[in-house]
């Protein structure tokens, strides 16, 4: 049985793979290691506990000792490693914990598949990364993957350093490494901290809808699921030593998203068109705030043959129904520290 790590397996991201590679894979043995913080959540996985060829480990990737001991008993054949600090407003109110978690967390777990690979043939470390290393696009243009690194916030200057590390361990180690930097995610299981299910929330319950500057910021949004399929994909095919950009070719301005949603759930919730939009609320922009990301995903359709699969409305309209039916989801995770994260963040912007 191949033996597969993936790090933070319990997050809105990891789950999705989880489950993607737990499924289709019956022949690989998943582990999924994650330190359940805020963001992560066993809950998101209970489809997939009772699978035999899937367990969960607790555990920190910060902690050196343990992560080289886990390494040792265990014989991964490979690593798919999402675990991070994953969101750029906490990463301005408290950058040092994403240095810790994304680039030192990173480093620990090079440094034990270097240590415990001997024979690195049918190895691979693939780490999962985002298209924000590459900064801020002005009202043209994309990223390649040729792109210089331009990273402008803490969260993105902790991923594009953890990238540097991926490729410095293969040049200088020879350890089989790929990297893939996506767009913006959206789909189920999304800690409602995040743009899209932070509005869906509070359109639900009537709360202001807080846009951040003018709300002109453009995103391109790409299905959760075609994220998880990119990486099964590169995760097979994909050249070692290599990079892919993955993305939907969906840019929206923030402002007609909110909008589109409004509109959308005024519809399924019975109210007059026009009601939720009264919601909008415009208030005090993100320091440092990235105008526009906007991804090429050419090469990885071009030589490894993924594309998306499903329209935006269409996901957006399956989203929405998620929301719908799981609020009690949505409360349990945010009715810890996430009540005082969210006064301190919008209280008083
Ligand atoms: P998330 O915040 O939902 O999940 C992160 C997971 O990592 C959580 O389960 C958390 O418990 C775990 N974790 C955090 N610190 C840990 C530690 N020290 N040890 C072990 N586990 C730890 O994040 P996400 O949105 O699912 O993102 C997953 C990965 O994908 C991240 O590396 C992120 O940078 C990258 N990414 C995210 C997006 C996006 O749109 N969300 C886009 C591109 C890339
Ligand atoms: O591009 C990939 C990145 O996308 C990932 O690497 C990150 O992990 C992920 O969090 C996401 O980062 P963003 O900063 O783009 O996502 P967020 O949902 O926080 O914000 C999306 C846009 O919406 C951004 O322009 C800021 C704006 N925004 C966000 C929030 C939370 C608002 O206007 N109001 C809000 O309340």
């Amino acid at each position: 049985m191949k033996k597969i790590l993936i790090t933070g397996g319990a997050g809105f991201i990891g789950s999705h793979v989880v489950r993607l590679f737990a499924n289709k894979y019956p022949d690989y043995l998943i582990t999924n290691l994650d330190a359940l913080t805020y963001a992560g959540n066993l809950e998101n996985l209970k489809d997939v506990e009772l699978l035999s060829n899937y367990k969960f480990v607790k555990g920190d990737i910060t902690d050196e000792s343990f992560i080289d001991n886990f390494f040792a008993e265990n014989d991964f054949d490979a690593v798919i490693h999402l675990a991070a600090e994953s969101h750029v407003d906490r990463s301005i109110l408290d950058p040092m914990s994403f240095v810790k978690t994304n680039v030192l967390g990173t480093g620990i777990l090079l440094n034990a598949a270097k240590k415990n690979w001997d024979d690195k043939s049918n190895k691979l470390f693939y780490h999962v990364s985002t298209d924000e290393v590459y900064g801020s696009l002005g009202e043209t243009g994309f990223f390649t993957e040729e792109t210089p690194y331009d990273p402008r916030s803490p969260y993105s200057a902790s991923k594009a350093a953890s990238d540097h590390l991926v490729m410095a361990y293969h040049h200088t180690y020879d350890l089989p490494v790929v990297i893939s930097n996506c767009s913006n995610n959206y789909g189920s299981h999304h800690f409602p901290e995040k743009l899209l299910p932070l509005m869906i929330n509070n359109i639900i319950h009537s709360k202001p809808l807080p846009v951040y500057g003018k709300g002109e910021n453009v995103r391109d949004w790409l299905w959760v699921e075609d994220h998880a399929k990119a990486i099964d994909v590169i995760f097979h095919k994909g050249v070692h030593g290599e990079k892919y950009n993955v993305g939907g070719f969906n840019e929206w301005k923030n402002i007609d998203i909110v909008h589109l949603l409004c509109k959308m759930m005024d519809r399924k919730l019975n109210r007059v068109d026009g009601e939720s939009a009264k919601l909008i609320t415009y208030v005090k922009d993100r320091a440092g705030h990235d105008m526009r990301y906007a991804i090429d995903a050419t090469k990885l359709q071009r030589e490894l043959g993924w594309k998306p699969s499903l329209q935006f409305e269409e996901g957006l309209e399956k989203t929405i129904d998620w929301y719908l039916a799981n609020k009690d989801w949505v409360s349990r995770i945010t009715s810890g520290s996430y009540q005082q994260y969210y006064e301190q963040q919008y209280s008083k912007r």
